[in-house]
């Protein structure tokens, strides 16, 4: 199995990173807090958040001619430029929605609507903006709904998992990059080449919403038809999502204000606001891109900034592991499990899934709070959670989900607090 890389950011960059995010050590009532929640709503840039700002309070419609307009359209097509580089959308339409959940259920619904009576295959640990739609679409149209299931261990759905479920009437596939809950990342280039190699007429999707603040995304290499992912994840603000729709897909009959072109996605007046916040998100992981590439084209600095991203939360998580001389890590520490980690290896995500001996998930998170860290649990008794979670035969985790901004110092602290809720006796 590959390892992991070691070696945290350069001071210098880590320095321009951490002040580039808002309350990266303190909370907003000025409470020091170390955020390792980012997998609900990540940590936000500020010139992302001031973007949106100046750009909302600009009242000039965009699909007037005078001068504000037309630089507020220039926004609009910068930003959908942007969508298209950090996807590597060549081709094809974006759409634009008010939640990346929302464009799941338009496309998987439009998929399924197409076609008359054949299979839907989806995966027992996907979001339920999926596994809902797909469920939701195989009863209205009429399909036969197949759930291909997870290897607990990993809590990754092994390919031929998936592949035994695809026949000829298979209407599409739906498959996630990274689980939100897991933290397993799959590799989603060999599943889809593996998909069409059994059915090149089955439409696949992805939901990326996880996976993609973590590395890079390339729709092209990966030939699929339709991905979604959510700003408010990945540095960016709530309000918005935007999904990718290959041309195979992109002009099937579907929602759409009938004078516009057959495969636009987009109904009603767009939020200038939206694409000027993301396109600062673009320029902020192109910044790290050319911290270590001289290159002035905007995807090959995307691509570089995302893997840096990446090698950056692989030793993060190495070093939450494995520790370091200053201290152990999470595995040296009794009473305290690691769920995934192990068995996924370089496919693991930047979320640390916990469980606690001595103590509760629920316990362990308020404990965490206590000491001014932010964790989550994610429990059976919510509906976001209960399918996945059976899934891979847990009742709770606690999750643990930092970002690339975090420094070895956060993950020491990190360790220094959950070696104190460790030996909690109860
Ligand atoms: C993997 C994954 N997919 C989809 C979503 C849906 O995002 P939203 O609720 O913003 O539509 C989430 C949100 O948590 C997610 O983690």
């Amino acid at each position: 199995m590959l390892e992991r890389n070691t070696n945290f950011f350069p001071q210098q960059l880590q320095k321009l990173i951490s002040d580039s995010f808002l309350y990266v050590n303190e909370d907003a009532y000025g409470n020091d807090r170390l955020f390792f929640e980012n997998a609900g709503g990540s940590l936000r840039l500020k010139s992302a958040v001031d973007a949106q700002t100046q750009l909302s309070s600009l009242p000039d419609c965009p699909e007037r001619t005078h001068d504000i307009a037309m630089d507020i359209r220039k926004v609009i097509e910068k930003g959908t430029e942007d969508i298209r580089l950090i996807l590597n959308a060549k081709d094809g339409s974006i759409a634009t929605s008010l939640t990346a959940s929302k464009l799941m259920f338009e496309i998987i619904t439009t998929i399924a609507m197409d076609k008359s009576s054949g299979n839907i295959v989806t995966t027992d640990i996907e979001h339920p903006s999926s596994y809902d739609a797909c469920q939701f679409s195989a009863e209205q149209y009429k399909h036969e709904l197949r759930v291909a299931k997870a290897d607990p261990k990993s809590g990754s759905i092994p390919l031929e998992n998936i592949l035994k479920l695809i026949d000829e009437e298979t209407v599409l596939v739906s498959v996630i990059l990274t689980s939100n809950i897991t933290g397993a990342m799959h590799d989603i280039k060999g599943y889809a080449d593996a998909i069409r190699l059994k059915n090149p007429d089955t439409i696949i999707v992805v939901d990326a919403v996880q996976g993609a603040p973590h590395g890079p995304i390339d729709v092209d290499e990966w030939e699929i038809d339709a991905l979604n992912i959510a700003p408010y994840k990945m540095f960016g603000n709530r309000g918005v999502g935007y999904a990718y729709l290959s041309n195979r897909i992109a002009s099937l009959p579907h929602h759409r204000l009938l004078a516009t072109d057959e495969d636009n996605w987009n109904i009603g007046s767009p939020t200038p606001a939206q694409f000027a916040s993301f396109s600062k998100v673009i320029d902020y992981i192109c910044e790290i891109g050319s911290y270590f590439n001289s290159s002035d084209d905007r995807r090959t600095l995307i691509t570089e900034g995302m893997n840096r991203i990446h090698l950056q939360e692989q030793a993060i998580l190495n070093r939450l592991i494995n520790g370091s001389n200053e201290r152990p890590g999470i595995k040296d520490i009794s009473n305290v499990t690691v769920h995934f980690e192990e068995a996924n290896g370089i496919r693991q995500d930047l979320i640390l899934a916990l469980t606690f001996d001595n103590i509760s998930c629920e316990e362990a998170v308020q404990l965490y709070g206590e000491q001014n860290i932010l964790v989550y649990a994610r429990e059976s008794s919510s509906h976001y959670s209960k399918r996945i979670l059976d899934a891979v035969n847990l009742d709770a985790i606690v999750r643990v989900s930092p970002i690339h901004c975090h420094t070895s110092t956060d993950v020491d602290k990190f360790l220094e607090i959950t070696q104190k809720i460790s030996e909690i006796i109860r």
